[in-house]
């Protein structure tokens, strides 16, 4: 009897293995059938009208990384044949992938669709024996339209190349934003071109707290740390994500984490100053007057350079912990409350999100914003990312205000992983990659109609204990890949065991593009 069930057992897990792919994010449905296609030097690839030459190259070298050979471009049907119908598959940034023994048919509904087929393509490559893939059909489309990751490049800042790799990374898991945090009361860290005084003053710091901050009294480096991105450079990486199908959300934060900003311009707070980047990290009192109109001048002239760099159509403007100790005892901003009618702080700070708000809308851009703009009232058209746990993304939705999910305890990769001794310094807490896989961003207290204003899921990654690219993709993966997940497969039909399973069969490809993942959670 015992040898029986042990039997059954073992039969039922290898019928999975042979029911289930080796991709993550898991797609709708995946079916193999017999057979196999054997990827040689030979296959064309061919690509019907309305497929991007662009889209072709990135395939061909997506292939060519792992295959070490370039597919011949071919006019006629290819082996692999890619082309566009969104009657073959009605769902946005879908897509049907059909390998057989002659070759691989890829259909996408959108180019977003045909790109993430070949993303899972090439993943069933890396895991292929000898470039031989199992015959199999996919059926595949996202449940969120809004797949994030986010970078604070203030607290340390990552070059190009990084900020690249780390798009190239997200884009094979089937993200589609990424959320540059660029400001902060550490560094700023974006070129404005009408105010050098924030690249020559702004995005540097006297030096940088060692150790955590908890730990008394302080420490630091006495090292000057900072730079920023020119905005030729914005412009690649912004390029560089578009082509890969990722919309790059910059976040100017207001009105708190200003400070380095107001040590480039003291009088944009309320005392005046003097000012200086902050060398630890925490909440700071100092943050922009409301009371000035400088302050907004400064802010929109900023954003109308920003607006030109970044197509998207989200603008994040911050928000979050703005201590309002300054403007309590500040002239000018008790001023702006009494003649604006407010009833205190937070609708102060409502009315300076409101304001940054109207202005964008000129420009034909919609704020984001951290869920303490629902605190004195929401801008009218703000959309609502949560993160003090899923209550701000509750609430704004209840109000019919978009919202995202990104709440601290399941998705902030500066929380410990593990609770091995050897883990590097953290923020706080600890967040298990099993932890952020349980998360489910659909709140039940919600009706279906209220949940609709969900737009997605993003993972953050704010940079205080990450000081080198290594330690920050350690902090990243594998956690992100459950956020991949999280956003991008239907809910039902998949399990935290068979996704360590597809995580296993990853880990060459991880390893083969260098990511410093934490492999003490793949064990
Ligand atoms: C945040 O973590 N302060 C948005
Ligand atoms: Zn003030």
């Amino acid at each position: 009897m015992k040898y029986l069930v042990i039997l059954f057992m073992l039969l039922l897990s290898l019928g999975k293995g042979f029911a289930q792919s080796g991709l993550i994010p898991q797609p709708v449905a995946f079916h193999r059938s017999s057979g196999e296609f054997l990827l040689t030097a030979l296959a064309g690839i061919s690509s019907e009208p309305g497929v991007s030459a662009e889209l072709v190259n990135l395939t061909q070298e997506q292939i060519r990384s792992y295959a070490g050979f370039t597919l011949p471009l071919s006019q006629k049907k290819a082996a692999i044949q890619l082309k566009l119908d969104s009657t073959q598959v009605p769902q946005n940034e879908g897509y049907r992938l059909r390998i057989h023994s002659r070759g691989v048919e890829l259909v996408g509904h959108d180019p977003a669709g045909l790109f993430y087929g070949v993303q899972s393509f090439v993943q069933l490559l890396h895991q292929s024996k000898n470039l031989r893939l199992p015959a199999s059909q996919i059926i595949d489309y996202p449940r969120f339209s809004y797949r994030g990751m986010h970078l604070d490049v203030s607290r340390h800042w990552f070059q190009v190349p990084f900020i690249k790799k780390y798009i190239d990374l997200l884009a094979q898991y089937k993200f589609n934003t990424f959320h540059w945090h660029l400001t902060d009361d550490q560094g700023w860290r974006i070129e404005i071109k009408r105010y050098p005084e924030l690249q020559n003053v702004a995005a540097y710091r006297k030096e940088t707290l060692i150790g955590h901050k908890r730990e008394l009294p302080h420490r630091f480096d006495g090292k000057k740390y900072g730079g920023y991105y020119t905005q030729e450079e914005v412009r690649e990486v912004v390029r560089y994500a578009a082509q890969r199908h990722i919309t790059v959300i910059p976040e100017i934060e207001m009105p708190g984490h200003a400070l380095a900003a107001l040590s480039a311009f003291p009088a944009l707070g309320c005392t005046g100053g003097p000012y200086q980047a902050a060398t630890f990290w925490g909440i700071f009192d100092d943050v922009y007057c409301a009371g000035n109109d400088s302050t907004f001048t400064f802010l929109q002239n900023v954003l109308d350079e920003v607006v030109e760099l970044f197509p998207s159509k989200y603008i994040h403007i911050g928000g979050d912990e703005c201590p309002k100790t300054r403007w309590k005892s500040c002239p000018k901003c008790q001023a702006r409350i009494r003649h604006e009618g407010l009833k205190d702080e937070h609708e102060l700070q409502s009315y300076f999100i409101q304001r940054m708000e109207k202005y964008l809308l000129t420009k034909n851009r919609e704020i984001i914003g951290w869920d303490e703009i629902l605190e004195g009232g929401l801008s009218p058209g703000a959309t609502v990312m949560s993160w003090r746990g899923t209550e701000g993304g509750i609430e704004a939705m209840r109000q019919k205000h978009k919202a995202i999910m990104t709440p601290e305890p399941f998705v902030y990769f500066d929380f410990y992983q593990s609770l091995y001794a050897s883990e590097p310094t953290a923020a706080a807490w600890y967040t298990p990659l099993s932890k952020v896989y349980s998360y489910e961003p659909v709140p039940d207290s919600l009706t279906a109609e209220e949940a609709s204003y969900l737009l997605g899921i993003q993972g953050n990654v704010w940079s205080e204990y990450l000081a080198t690219e290594a330690h920050a993709e350690y902090m990243i993966f594998p956690r992100a890949l459950a956020v991949a997940e999280t956003a991008w497969s239907p809910k039902k039909g998949r399990t935290y065991p068979d996704f360590l399973r597809r995580l296993r069969l990853n880990e060459p490809m991880l390893k083969r593009l260098k990511v410093a993942y934490a492999t003490c959670l793949m064990n």
